[in-house]
């Protein structure tokens, strides 16, 4: 798929920006704050409905110079060519209100754009996914199942609802210092229903980690020319309660025979309210849910090594960018997509300037191949000759970000 058109309207830096695109590679060049990392920002929040860098969505609104009007809100438009027919879709979002969504010019929910326009970004804030807390890398599956299986947004909502709920639940039982039977029985039916919502989270995130396996070793191969063999797995805090042995993650089998189980969601739902009935008393004396799909971890190897501690700067590096390549080749792959066009608009904010040049050659390799990609940088020298393609320069004036040939 790719995007044929895109209009902001006081979306960050831009005021108002319409702009044609085609398929094949896309270049953005600009010096620093000019509003590349804006624009590809725009996209890819229409294809999410959550930014990949850190900020609430206020912060997407254009904030006016002092003495100019200040809008009240942002809108994304875009044109995504995919299957036989276009899907235009269109995001408003309100300062302090929920956001408004059109499909095709109707009326719909936020959350029925999902799953459409399909991308992969990948950006130097990337490292966090192999150097930072377990939370980046259930986030990072869990936007790939969503991406996979819309429907699934639903699910993890509602499961940080109850996670949410059952976590104040056990904080005042915290506070009463004493649990009273009413109080016990409320989280019993806490209990079930996170167990319920978990289970189902969890089957989809190890759908995930299955499908995006291969494609992590071959990409990870092809970033650090197969010096070592990159290695992904799920560990669940459900196993690790339950007293199992962590499988050594280079014997495959071994990693499968403990995966599998746990995409039975009946059963692992049932498993889970055990050991949360288990768990009561050590979860209201710290206040805390202490088991399910929130304290789950997508564990990274090089070799039988674990990437965080271990890897050295330049091997998080190839293994972020492996993680990104494998999620877009994964999706290429998906023969169950909407309009059955699964390949992902690849973004690559800002990404050549600080690999070296083995990896960058990689990279534009794979992406060569790509329908579509939309690259930023600050200077054109930084864009590989492989990604020659149409360029744009960003410029920020007085009214705000400009895009030009
Ligand atoms: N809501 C907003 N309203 C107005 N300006 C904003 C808003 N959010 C961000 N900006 C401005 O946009 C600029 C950053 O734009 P962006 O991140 O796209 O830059 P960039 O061209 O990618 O630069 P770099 O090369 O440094 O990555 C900053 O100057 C910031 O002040
Ligand atoms: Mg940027």
């Amino acid at each position: 798929m790719y995007v044929s058109d895109l209009a902001l309207d006081d979306f960050r830096s831009f005021h108002q920006l319409v702009l044609t695109l085609e398929p094949g590679p896309t270049a953005f060049i600009g010096p620093n704050g000019q509003g590349k990392t804006n624009l590809v920002e725009a996209i890819a929040y229409l294809s999410t409905l959550s930014s990949h860098r850190a900020g609430t969505d206020a912060a997407l609104v254009r904030r006016a110079a002092s003495g100019t009007p200040q809008p009240a809100g942002a809108v994304i438009r875009a044109k995504v060519v995919h299957g036989e027919r276009p899907s235009v879709l269109e995001l408003e979002l309100i300062a302090g209100r929920a956001n408004r969504a059109r499909l095709n010019r109707a009326n719909a929910r936020p959350r029925d754009l999902l799953g459409i326009l399909r991308t992969v970004v990948f950006a130097p804030e990337d490292l966090a996914l192999v150097r930072e807390q377990p939370s980046v890398r259930r986030r990072f599956l869990d936007d790939l199942a969503v991406t996979l299986r819309p429907t699934l947004a639903g699910v993890r909502a509602e499961h940080d609802k109850i996670l949410a709920q059952r976590a104040s639940l056990l904080k005042s039982a915290r506070a009463a210092r004493a649990s009273t039977a009413s109080m016990l029985s409320t989280l019993e039916v806490w209990d079930a229903q996170l167990a319920a919502a978990a289970a189902r989270l969890i089957a989809a995130r190890i759908d995930v980690v299955q499908r995006l396996r291969p494609w992590v070793a071959d990409c990870y191969g092809r970033v650090s020319e197969g010096r070592t063999d990159a290695r992904i797995a799920y560990r669940a805090s459900l196993l690790a309660h339950e007293g199992a042995d962590e499988p050594d993650p280079a014997d495959a089998a071994a990693v499968l025979a403990a995966e599998e189980p746990l995409r039975d969601v009946p059963a692992t739902a049932a498993r889970l309210e055990t050991a949360m009935g288990e768990l009561h008393a050590r979860e209201i004396d710290r206040g805390a849910n202490l088991v399910g799909a929130h304290r789950d971890e997508l564990e990274l190897f090089l070799d039988a090594l674990p990437a965080k501690g271990f890897a050295s700067h330049g091997e998080q590096w190839s293994l972020a960018l492996a993680l990104r390549l494998a999620s877009y080749e994964m999706l290429r792959h998906d023969v169950d997509a909407y309009a059955g066009d699964g390949e992902p608009v690849l973004i690559l904010d800002d990404v050549f300037a600080s690999l070296d040049d083995a990896r960058r050659h990689a990279l534009a390799g794979i992406a060569a191949d790509a329908q579509q990609v939309l690259l930023t940088a600050a200077v054109d020298d930084d864009v590989p000759a492989a990604l020659a393609g149409r360029r744009f320069h960003v410029t920020r004036t007085e009214s705000g970000s400009q895009v030009q040939p």
